[in-house]
């Protein structure tokens, strides 16, 4: 049928990689929204639209959060895998141990017999002793990877959730709701309309890098986090290959 025809996930995909200009966009089925829904068929794609495309890349920086957990679960060997180097794309957030960026990378790189590096970086330090930070080895070390990672995997959050979720202050939260900020990815805030309107004082990837990154694989889904996910494709690298699901993507489509 027509209807059918018109939000078939094909049609939904062309639709957003045409109107935000990204290099491509997967959509899986289903809504991780939705009771009982959960991240492993974007953890599925995922894990093969990386092993694909990461080519020759041997540096590869990931977030934290349950979606990018989810990849290394279905992950598996590629060629030159084992020559690949799994980093954090910034420190650590929230209490859940599994999430943490640290720990994705290693779990990567269980999966691929290859090697990692971890950054001990507390997400919420004052300008004081983040401005002595930057100055440790460890981290410029850090920066220096940044510099010349080969592929960014992502996830994208929702902005109030996410602010929750660091047990940002009221101020803060405060700040992050009057300018609109509706999705966050690697400690950046973005509004309705993609702009940066917070960034969180870190150590980690900076938008910046993202120009000299050839392959970035932003994952998210479900139709809760539509609006972060629009909120961050509008300012999106073009290099930017989202993956996404069923319910996330006729959100979306709705709302543009
Ligand atoms: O860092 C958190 C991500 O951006 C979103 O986390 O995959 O658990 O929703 P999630």
């Amino acid at each position: 049928p027509l209807i059918e025809l018109q939000y078939g996930k094909n049609v939904l995909a062309k639709r957003i990689k045409d109107y935000f200009s990204i290099q491509a966009v997967h959509i899986v089925k289903g809504n991780s929204s939705d009771p009982g829904g959960s991240n492993e068929l974007l953890g599925t794609e995922a894990a093969s639209v990386f092993a694909s495309r990461i080519g020759n890349g041997r540096i590869v920086a990931v977030t934290g959060g349950g979606t990018m957990a989810a990849i290394p679960r279905h992950l598996s060997c590629y060629p030159g895998a084992e020559d690949t180097l799994f980093i954090p794309a910034r420190g650590g957030v929230g209490d859940d141990i599994g999430q943490q960026a640290n720990v994705i990378a290693a779990t990567f790189a269980q999966t691929c017999n290859s090697s990692y590096k971890s950054l001990y970086y507390p997400e919420s330090l004052s300008e004081e002793a983040h401005t002595v930070f930057l100055k440790e080895p460890t981290a410029r070390k850090m920066l220096d990877l940044y510099e010349s990672t080969d592929c960014l995997l992502h996830g994208i959050g929702d902005a109030q959730k996410m602010a929750a979720m660091r047990d940002s202050d009221e101020d803060e939260q405060q700040m992050l709701a009057s300018k609109g900020a509706k999705g966050e990815a690697f400690g950046y805030y973005f509004n309705g309309a993609g702009e940066i309107v917070h960034r969180l004082r870190t150590v980690g990837i900076q938008t910046n890098h993202l120009e000299r990154i050839p392959l970035i694989l932003a994952v998210a889904g479900g139709s809760e986090k539509a609006e972060a996910i629009l909120s961050y494709l509008r300012g999106a690298a073009k290099q930017t290959v989202l993956i996404t699901d069923e319910g996330a993507a006729k959100e979306i489509v709705s709302l543009i």
